[in-house]
């Protein structure tokens, strides 16, 4: 594996709009975000993933891109962009933005124009068909619920495509024109100077032609995308051409949303010539996925957590880097999600951020993550924000959830567990905004907040400091960046534990993943503990008793 200068780096992912409120409209914007980088960079983060602050209606948040030239003006302008981007190369931070080009706005000039003259120039750049005796050209379900096509406005004879919300009409990648436009618009944006993306949910470009029917999976009577990708072939073609005209010639740095990669396809995604540089490791995350709906998904054990983390260690071996995740604006809080209710104390959350940051691979942080924010609590689901939760929610009521059980089931997934405000302070709102937040903050932050977190070196805030500063220390960062991953002890319940191991060193990572002690037996002792998120260690010999929640960091 080739070595690349990004390899020994934190990356981070600010969802713009819960992030911080420069001007008091209850909107975070760009000027928050340069009033912050001073902390980004306290924190140890050298690359910032954006999510998208395009002009765009936010029907989904931004990912629904109405002119892929401008800021929309709730986010800022271009001039702050541009004093953003020059801000953060001052203090060596990479920014990135998300490419969103597997579907635009219906606000976008281009699908308007589609509407007026569909079969013109702007109706090549879009899925449009004919409906023939009433039926749709095929059965599959949007991510968001019901099916991809929606009648094209203006022409009721007619349909578009839409893989997910109704207002992100999928381009047409199968069109040289379109690729074209694409590659002008991403060209444009590192020629600005900016470092690179995040490639949103491009497994999707690449569609079965011509349109067919999979097998019904759900009481709708459709099927769902994941069908369709597992047969498509030749993503390749486009996304090798993406690379070759964009990416190499800036050396761009660039992380795909990359979902349904096939087996032995690494490689071509990731490898030394890959079409990207890292992709994000969803094992973990995906694991449980309900058949039907967030409502019948499985809670993750932290056994089933450690396989899926060695899973994918071994998936990617020698062949790249992934991108460690714990949690994004997509899902809920890695600290609600992956900790038993009950136990979710600070050293509980310390162990997650141990065992996910010392795995092989780019630790790509999400907001808040650093503080161990946690999921928010749902009254109703009129609180509920996110087009994604309230389509969970119709599918459960369907399948005969009582509303409080429906709320109760979409409120443990739900993506707006992700977007409650930034915890800056205990001051009102958070210190988020001086106005009304767009979404309501998460109560517990009179309490769960930076500025508490920053006095008080024993928190998760100053933990992950440590951690993240390990990682860069010369002295080990060689065998934390680049050494082998092995596990070890895969019998024992509740207790991962794994080496990192380089030519000249060997680190064990150790993890009780419960609230009863486990002892552990080491053959020849360790010389040094690197990090521990309790206060003592109960060695005997060779042994260490594990405490509840104890997580270390040994050199042997
Ligand atoms: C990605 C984004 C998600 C968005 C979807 C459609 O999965 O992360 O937030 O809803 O793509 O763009
Ligand atoms: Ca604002």
């Amino acid at each position: 594996m080739e070595r690349k200068w990004w390899h020994g780096k934190v990356a981070y992912q600010i969802y713009p709009k819960s992030f911080c409120d420069s001007n008091g409209d209850g909107i975070g914007d760009l000027r928050g975000i340069i009033s912050k980088l001073d902390y980004l960079k306290e924190l140890g983060v050298d690359i910032v993933w954006l999510s998208p602050i395009y002009c765009s209606p936010l029907a989904d948040q931004g990912y629904d891109i109405s002119d892929y030239y401008n800021i929309d003006p709730r986010f800022g302008t271009m001039d702050d962009m541009d004093e953003l981007l020059a801000e953060a190369k001052k203090r060596n931070i990479s920014i990135l933005m998300d490419l969103v080009v597997n579907h635009c706005s219906d606000e976008h000039e281009w699908f308007k124009k589609a509407c007026e003259d569909p079969d013109g120039k702007y109706g090549k750049y879009f899925y449009i068909e004919d409906i023939r005796d009433g039926k749709l050209p095929c059965n599959w379900r949007s991510y968001f619920g019901g099916s991809v096509w929606e009648p094209l406005p203006g022409h009721p004879d007619k349909c578009y495509l839409h893989l997910f919300h109704k207002k992100q009409p999928d381009l047409n990648w199968e069109n040289p024109e379109l690729r074209e436009e694409v590659y002008k618009m991403v060209n444009w944006w590192l020629d600005k100077g900016l470092g690179g993306f995040r490639i949103d949910a491009i497994i999707n470009i690449k569609k079965v032609l011509p349109w067919k029917d999979y097998p019904v999976d759900r009481s709708d009577g459709l099927s769902a995308i994941q069908n369709m990708l597992a047969e498509a072939t030749g993503i390749g073609d486009f996304l090798r051409e993406l690379r070759d005209r964009c990416f190499t010639p800036h050396h761009a740095f660039t992380a795909g949303e990359v979902f349904n990669e096939k087996p032995g396809e690494l490689p071509d995604f990731i490898g030394d010539d890959g079409y990207f540089s890292t992709m994000y490791d969803f094992n973990e995350s995906s694991f449980g996925a309900g058949p039907h709906g967030w409502y019948d998904s499985v809670q993750i054990t932290p056994d089933d957590y450690r396989r899926c983390c060695f899973e994918s260690q071994k998936k990617v071996g020698n062949i790249g880097f992934l991108s460690n995740i714990i949690e994004n604006h997509d899902q809920p809080r890695g600290v609600s999600h992956y900790l038993l209710d009950e136990d979710r104390c600070d050293a509980a959350k310390k162990l997650l951020a141990t065992m996910n940051v010392m795995l092989r691979g780019l630790p790509f942080l999400y907001q808040g993550q650093e503080l161990g924010m946690e999921n928010t609590a749902f009254h109703s689901i009129d609180e509920v924000d996110d087009i994604s939760t309230l389509d969970q929610y119709k599918v459960a009521l369907q399948d005969g959830l009582t509303p409080e059980k429906a709320l109760a089931a979409v409120a443990r997934h739900s993506r707006d567990n992700a977007r409650t405000p930034f915890q800056w302070s205990a001051a009102a709102h958070a210190g988020f905004t001086s106005g009304e937040p767009w979404l309501r903050e998460n109560p517990n932050y009179r309490t769960l907040n930076l500025e508490a977190q920053r006095e008080d070196p024993d928190s998760v805030y100053q933990y992950y400091r440590k951690l993240l500063r390990l990682r860069k220390d010369p002295a080990y960062a060689e065998t934390i960046v680049y050494g082998d991953l092995i596990p070890v002890w895969e019998d024992r319940r509740n207790l991962m534990a794994y080496y990192r191991k380089s030519d000249t060193q060997t680190l064990l990572v150790a993890g009780n993943w419960q609230r009863e002690p486990q002892t552990i037996s080491l053959e020849h002792g360790f010389q040094k503990v690197l990090l521990n998120n309790l206060d003592s260690i109960d060695t005997d010999g060779n042994e260490i008793t594990l405490k509840g929640y104890q997580s270390l960091i040994l050199e042997l």
